[in-house]
C-alpha cells in the first residue's frame, strides 16, 4: 500500500462529527477509541456512568472527544445532548446508538415485568429515542449522515435465559429497517451491528465469569475455527465500516459480527 493510500485509510470520518451511546465501557468505548484515529472533528460519548465516560474522553484527548451525561430513556436528556453536539460542533454527521443493558435469567415462565420494562426503555425505546434525534438534526441540517444502530445475534434467534433482551434487540432490526426507509429520501443511512456474544462488562457480569470464561462459551457458537474470538475491536471495525463513507450505497441492512453463527443440529 502507497504511503497515500495509508493516511487515506486512517482518515475515514475526517472532519465528522460522531455521538455514540453507552462509550463509556466495551464496545462503545472501544468504538471511540478507533473512531478517534480516523479524525474526526469530535466524538461525543453520552453515557450514565459519568466517571468512566469522563475518563475514557480524556483518555482519547479533549481535543476530539468529550463526555455528557444522558440516560437514553429520558427523551429531553437526549434531545438535549443532540442538540448540545450541534451547537457546538457545527453539525451531527454519525450515531452510534449503542447503549444497552441485560437482564440475567427472563424466561417466559417467570418474566420479571418490571425489569422487563427497564430494559425495554433503554434496549427499544431509548434506541429509537436516539435514532429520532439523530435523523431530525440530520434533516435539519442537511446532513447525508449514518446512523448505526447496536443489534444482536439475539435480535435473529430465540433466546434460552434473555427473552426480554431478544425481544427488544428483534425490535432494533424493526426500528432499523423502517428508519432507513423513511430516512433514505433525505440521504440518511441507517444500519445495524449484530455481533453474537463477546466478553465485555455486560457479558462478564450476567454470567458471572471472567473474559476468558465468555469467550469459551460463545466461541463453540461459530464456524470460523482457528483461534479467532469475537473481541470488541472486531464490531469497531464494522461500526467503522458503516459510519464511515466505505458504505456509501448501504442502507438497511444488518451487517452479523458472529464468525458465521451456526445453530447446530
Ligand atoms: N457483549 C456482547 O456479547 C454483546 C453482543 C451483542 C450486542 N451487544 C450490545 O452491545 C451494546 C453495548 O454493550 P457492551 O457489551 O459493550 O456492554 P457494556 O455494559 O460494556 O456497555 C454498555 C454501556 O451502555 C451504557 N448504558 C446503559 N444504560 C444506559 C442508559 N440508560 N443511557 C445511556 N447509557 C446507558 C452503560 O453505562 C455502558 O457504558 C449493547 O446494546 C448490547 O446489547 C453486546
Amino acid at each position: 500500500m502507497t504511503e497515500a493510500a495509508v493516511v487515506r485509510n486512517k482518515k475515514k470520518l475526517e472532519g465528522k462529527v460522531v455521538i455514540i451511546t453507552g462509550g463509556a465501557s466495551g464496545i462503545g468505548e472501544a468504538t471511540a477509541r478507533l473512531f478517534a484515529h480516523h479524525s474526526p472533528r469530535m466524538i461525543v460519548i453520552a453515557d450514565v456512568q459519568d466517571q468512566k465516560g469522563q475518563d475514557v474522553a480524556i483518555s482519547i484527548g479533549p481535543h476530539i472527544c468529550s463526555y455528557v451525561h444522558c440516560d437514553v430513556t429520558d427523551e429531553l436528556q437526549v434531545k438535549s445532548m443532540v442538540d448540545w453536539t450541534v451547537k457546538n460542533y457545527g453539525g451531527l454527521d454519525v450515531m452510534f446508538s449503542n447503549a444497552g443493558i441485560i437482564n440475567p435469567n427472563q424466561t417466559i415462565l417467570e418474566l420479571d415485568l418490571s425489569a422487563f420494562d427497564r430494559l425495554m426503555g433503554i434496549n427499544a425505546r431509548g434506541m429509537a429515542t436516539c435514532v429520532k434525534h439523530a435523523g431530525k438534526a440530520m434533516v435539519d441540517g442537511g446532513v447525508k449522515g449514518s446512523i448505526v444502530c447496536m443489534g444482536s445475534l439475539a435480535g435473529s434467534i430465540g433466546s434460552q435465559r434473555s427473552l426480554d433482551y431478544c425481544m427488544s434487540k428483534h425490535a432494533v432490526l424493526g426500528l432499523m429497517r423502517s428508519a432507513s426507509v423513511q430516512l433514505g429520501k433525505y440521504g440518511i443511512r441507517v444500519n445495524c451491528v449484530s455481533p453474537s456474544g463477546l466478553a465485555t462488562p455486560l457479558t462478564c457480569t450476567n454470567y458471572g465469569t471472567d473474559t476468558e470464561g465468555v469467550e469459551k462459551m460463545f466461541s463453540s457458537f461459530s464456524s470460523l475455527k482457528g483461534g479467532v474470538v469475537l473481541k470488541v475491536n472486531h464490531v469497531a471495525d464494522a461500526v467503522l465500516f458503516l459510519a464511515s463513507d466505505d458504505s456509501a450505497f448501504v442502507t438497511g441492512h444488518n451487517l452479523a459480527v458472529d464468525g458465521g453463527f451456526r445453530p447446530s443440529c
